[in-house]
């Protein structure tokens, strides 16, 4: 089979790394890719969101599925352009990817279902959210820019002051552009987090190991928010009864609801979660593998993952055998560049790389790279992904932090703490 995977960052690398694996697998291009694609497969030059071009290349390669790996190009509607030229597309159309499109739609699903999640407002006027901020508001609370904004509209809000700050950046000032013109402004959840994922057809679902995702730039989660700067996998605070729970009060009812909405949803979703004293609640609904979770998560998986995609993308789920995952733990820690999530430079040398034995223990996955003649150069916030498997979790942290240490460029920003809160848990539980 032609498989042409749509993206260019660590989950597209990591995507690429074992879709290439597969046996089913005659030729694989990812578009546009990055330099740790390209050595597993062929980069195109089509932008993500060059709907006419990637549907077109499909067509005339006879692609026979395509795989979409970020959020963007699937809110602008490529899976419903792949249904129209007869290409199986594993993501959701663009009416069910508005579960992350906006989330305030997102909100209203969850209330309409019955969904756990926090209690909420909207605002695309900023006078009336200023009332309420400065009114019957309970602090802490979170405003988020309703729209896609890489993972950045998200501020925790100690007080009113911060509250009307985040609320007049994104309303009136700007920020997020589009994104922030309407606001949905939370209740703050209390908890650790957790990011549960399932892969589903719209009939049925098949839940992938739990992994935990460390959001904010600083060591002990300090700092502003970020796409994510390492996660593992398994979450050690998702036992049995949490995942159940999270089966049958979220992934379910969210499946269910979308189908009595119209918006049949295939793909996958991935709920981010908070584990609350009262039980796990939805913060946000994704509709595409979670960056860097996939990594963790690709580097588990024992079984192959193309035929799960094409029984998305196909509707017939239910004939595929589960997926086989490696007992072990695993651990990704992003090295990003200096400024991230703000301002950063890019074209600076990267060494050390070459050097490192990687196997099926040890990836490093590009995100923001490029080539520069023969050298490699950072190009981007979130740079490499440093991915290790271990026989515990403190082996593969062990691992990881070796080969993060041997890979070198100006002002390589990471968090030394990946993986402590979950070893933390460990630690709880002996
Ligand atoms: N790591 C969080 C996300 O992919 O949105």
């Amino acid at each position: 089979m032609r498989v042409l995977l749509v993206g260019s960052g660590g989950r597209e690398h990591a995507l690429a790394w074992k879709i290439s694996r597969s046996p089913l697998v005659e030729k694989l291009w990812i578009t546009p890719g990055n330099p740790g694609t390209a050595q597993v497969g062929e980069n195109l030059d089509l932008a993500v969101d060059d709907l006419d071009g990637i549907v077109g290349f499909a067509r005339a390669q006879g692609v026979g599925l395509v795989v979409v790996g970020p959020e963007d190009p699937l809110v602008q509607g490529l899976a419903d352009r792949c249904a129209d030229a007869g290409i199986p597309c594993f993501g959701p159309r663009a009416d069910a990817a508005e579960l992350e499109g906006s989330k305030a739609f997102c909100k209203e699903v969850m209330i309409r279902h019955r969904v756990p999640t926090a209690t909420y407002r909207v605002f695309s006027d900023l006078n009336p959210a200023i009332s309420y901020l400065q009114g019957g508001a309970r602090y802490p609370l979170v405003v988020k820019a309703s729209g896609l904004a890489a993972g950045k509209g998200v501020v925790i809000c100690e007080d009113a002051r911060q509250a009307r700050d985040a609320a007049k950046a994104m309303l009136e000032d700007g920020a997020h552009g589009a994104a922030g013109r309407t606001i949905v402004v939370e209740d703050f959840l209390d908890g650790p987090e957790a990011s549960a994922f399932a892969l589903t057809d719209s009939r049925t679902f098949v839940p992938l190991e739990s992994c935990q995702d460390h959001k904010q730039l600083g060591e002990g989660g300090t700092g502003p928010n970020t796409g994510g700067m390492g996660a593992v996998s398994p979450n050690p605070m998702m036992g049995a009864r949490t995942a159940d729970a999270v089966e049958r009060q979220v992934i379910l009812p969210t499946i269910h609801g979308m189908n009595h909405e119209g918006r049949r949803f295939q793909g996958i979703l991935f709920a981010g979660l908070k584990l609350t004293p009262a039980g796990p609640k939805v913060l946000e609904y994704n509709v595409r593998f979670g960056d860097p979770e996939c990594q963790v998560l690709m580097l588990r998986l024992k079984s192959d993952l193309v035929p799960l995609l094409l029984a998305c993308a196909e509707g017939d789920l239910d004939g595929c055998e589960a997926p086989e995952w490696d007992t072990r733990p695993a651990i990704t820690v992003i090295l990003a560049s200096q400024g991230y999530p703000g301002k950063y430079e890019k074209g600076i040398p990267i060494h050390g790389l070459d050097a490192l034995e990687t196997g099926d223990d040890l990836q490093v996955f590009h995100a923001g790279t490029a080539l520069q003649g023969d050298q490699l150069v950072t190009n981007g916030g979130r740079v490499l992904a440093v991915t290790a498997l271990g026989e515990t979790l403190l082996e593969a942290r062990d691992r990881a932090y070796a080969a993060v240490d041997a890979i070198e460029f100006e002002g390589k920003t990471f968090r030394r703490d990946i993986g402590e809160a979950a070893l933390e848990t460990l630690r709880s539980y002996q």
